[in-house]
């Protein structure tokens, strides 16, 4: 049996706010599943090989639960126009390259390996919607270690005729295609992706609904994003009182539902999210960079609303998901002011267990370093920093996410396997 034990100072987000703190501590796989964290090393396990990381941070790897692969060559540009506009001038062009299957390879390779050396091993990802491009992002995602989900975008109207849209037949032929040739990847599975209702024909959306229904599969899309957006929505579905209605009409709103963005979701739109158990992707940095607004996370925390959080690259500029958990700090107390300071800020713990326990709980995991779930870790060094005074690894966590350094990263373990080791 293959044991792996990892000893350092262990911090793990059991539950939303809260820290689990081992310094010295043990923390051990077997075949690549958690056993436990241990203040000593086990009798059972005298003799093992232990990987001693001294005093560095030992935590859970990050989940980032939305991000549009397509747009990494875009990270960092474009980002000085709202959403709708957004999307034709910069975002749609940039997705049109991976008609390119080579283009596709290089770009997702770099990806790949640029999500795990910066600690995050499981995603819920957007192609875009070439069903050569997005089968070879799955292979770079695999090879790289990353786990989760990825999904061909279906966009059969009001995208860019001639240089990004598919035929109605297009779409649900290239889905069924893609399905098939996808099936022997262990590690990466297929979700289906309606980009937003404004994309999507009636028509298209009643046939993914019923792919999710016969093949039991999950569904992410955007939700409420930007006030044009819902008026657009409002405007082509008349029938509908809201925005999510658009999905649940077509059985695409379930407790396997992913919805980016969420940020002008009233209480209704709220409450019918915790009642199906949709989970809500909050992605600040995206939310700031396009005008969208500031999404009311604490508020929906409080009202029982599944949370995780998203890099959302490119409206999104930072791929790290440090900067993203600052992000949402930051949005946090934005949103205080914004409420007259009703609201609470969301506290570190509270961002940190979002951004790890709260992005795994999709894909079945328990918060923390559970027995029986898969091993998803990442040894951080932050002797880089100075330290004039000893420091608690609450303290030392809270720095790391707010002053990320670039190479703190030491080691990354994505279900169970060591996938990265800094030089
Ligand atoms: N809504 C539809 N498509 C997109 C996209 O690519 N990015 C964001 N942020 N919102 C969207
Ligand atoms: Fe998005």
């Amino acid at each position: 049996m293959a044991v792996t034990i990892l000893k350092g100072t262990v911090v793990s987000a059991p539950a939303l706010g809260k820290l689990s703190i081992w310094e010295n501590g043990y923390l051990i796989a077997e075949n690549g599943v958690i056993t436990g964290v241990f203040p000593t090393l086990p009798e059972q396990y005298a003799g093992a090989p232990v990987e001693d990381f001294g005093d560095a941070l030992i935590l859970q790897s990050f989940a980032d639960l939305h991000l549009h692969a397509p747009q990494y060559p875009m990270l960092g540009m474009g980002m000085d126009l709202p959403l709708l506009d957004w999307l034709n001038a910069y975002a749609f062009p940039t997705e049109a390259r991976f008609a390119d299957p080579d283009y596709a390879r290089a770009v997702y390779g770099q990806l790949a390996r640029e999500l795990v050396e910066n600690g995050t091993t499981r995603v819920c990802m957007f192609s875009s919607l070439h069903r050569e491009a997005t089968l070879i992002l799955m292979e770079e995602l695999e090879k790289a270690g990353v786990t989760g989900y990825v999904g061909k975008v279906n966009m059969d109207r009001n995208s860019l005729p001639g240089v990004l849209e598919e035929t109605t037949e297009d779409s649900m032929r290239e889905t069924l295609r893609w399905l098939d040739e996808c099936q022997d990847l262990r590690y990466i599975k297929p979700i289906l992706t309606p980009r937003f209702t404004p994309s999507c024909t009636n028509e298209l959306m009643a046939f993914l609904g019923k792919l999710s229904a016969e093949r039991d599969l999950p569904v992410q899309s955007h939700l409420s994003e930007n006030t044009s957006e819902i008026e657009w929505v409002r405007q082509l579905h008349p029938d509908c009182q809201q925005y999510w209605e658009t999905y649940a009409k077509y059985g695409l709103w379930n407790s396997r539902t992913i919805m980016a963005h969420c940020v002008w979701s009233d209480q209704r739109e709220r409450q019918a999210m915790a009642e199906a158990g949709v989970t809500m992707v909050h992605c600040a940095d995206s939310n700031q960079n396009l005008c969208s607004g500031v999404a009311p996370v604490r508020t929906m925390l409080k009202e029982g609303v599944r949370v995780a959080l998203g890099s959302d690259i490119a409206g999104g500029d930072h791929l790290s998901m440090f900067d993203v958990t600052a992000a949402a700090l930051r949005a946090s107390k934005a949103r205080r002011i914004l409420d007259g300071w009703e609201t609470d800020l969301l506290t570190v713990p509270e961002a940190w267990y979002l951004a790890t326990s709260g992005g795994a709980a999709y894909f079945g995991e328990q918060p923390g370093f559970a027995p029986g779930d898969p091993l998803h870790a990442i040894v951080l060094d932050d002797s880089a920093l100075p330290q004039p005074h000893p420091l608690t690894p609450a303290e030392r966590l809270e720095r790391c996410v707010y002053r990320r350094q670039s190479g703190a990263i030491r080691a990354v373990w994505s279900a169970g396997r060591k996938v990265y080791t800094a030089e």
